[in-house]
């Protein structure tokens, strides 16, 4: 069996950012790695992935939300994430089913225990074992992400960047909890600080905690 590394944050603190690092940092040392996302990963999630994101969708009530999200989870974990585990890979996938209890839960609250049956059901026994927690204050994730979003072309994937600054404060509260509660599974990063420093926090505890047999170094 691989290695399975989930990135998660509030908007803007950096994920998408230091999990491109990192890939590149693993692929450089010769080990096996699949880069993936969520939502999305594969051309069907990545369909419920444009619904999800589309800030002209803002009708979309947050049951229906919540079941898209298990929808396209389902199809990713079947096509991308199950079979790179199952041959040996270090999977590194750009949020996961912690976002779905951040932002769902802690977020819109809708029941944690519904959230935790349909997320277990749409993973099909697969779970992080090393979970990247880029941690930093709403206010100045909301701002690079809008600066990323105006400097990029095509769609506008901004859905949530609308939301209160009280919303994102509740997924943040969220994640620290989610953290707290399984400490040998998260690992905390300051996402306030640049983005060298970050990765070369990244990159030391990440390397160090990849089982020997699927770790390379040359
Ligand atoms: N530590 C950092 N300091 C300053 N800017 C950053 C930092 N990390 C990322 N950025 C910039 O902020 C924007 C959002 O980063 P991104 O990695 O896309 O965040 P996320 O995937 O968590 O939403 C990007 O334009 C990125 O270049
Ligand atoms: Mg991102």
């Amino acid at each position: 069996m691989g290695y399975f590394i989930t990135f998660e944050g509030v908007e803007g603190c950096g994920k998408t950012t230091q999990i491109k690092l990192l890939s590149e940092f693993l692929v450089t040392r010769g080990m096996q790695t699949t880069l993936t996302r969520e939502p999305g990963g594969c051309p069907i999630a990545d369909k419920i992935r444009a619904i999800l994101l589309d800030a002209e969708n803002q009708a979309l009530s947050p049951l229906s939300e919540l079941m898209l999200y298990a929808a396209a989870r389902a199809q990713h974990v079947t096509e991308v994430i199950a079979p790179a585990l199952e041959a040996g890979k270090i999977v590194l996938c750009d949020r996961f089913c912690d976002a779905t209890v951040a932002y769902q839960s802690f977020g819109r609250g809708i029941d944690r225990d519904v959230i935790d049956s349909l997320n277990l059901y749409a993973c099909q026994g697969e779970s992080p074992d090393l979970t990247v927690l880029v941690d930093c204050d709403p206010q100045l994730g909301l701002e690079r992400a809008r600066q990323r979003i105006e400097a990029t072309s095509g769609p506008r994937e901004e859905r949530f960047e609308l939301e209160a600054l009280a919303f994102h404060q509740r997924v943040r509260a969220g994640y620290r909890q989610l953290a707290a509660d399984e400490p040998d599974r998260f690992l905390i990063i300051n996402g306030a600080d640049t983005i060298e420093h970050i990765f070369d926090a990244i990159s030391a505890q990440v390397v160090a905690r990849i089982p020997e047999e699927l770790r390379v170094v040359c």
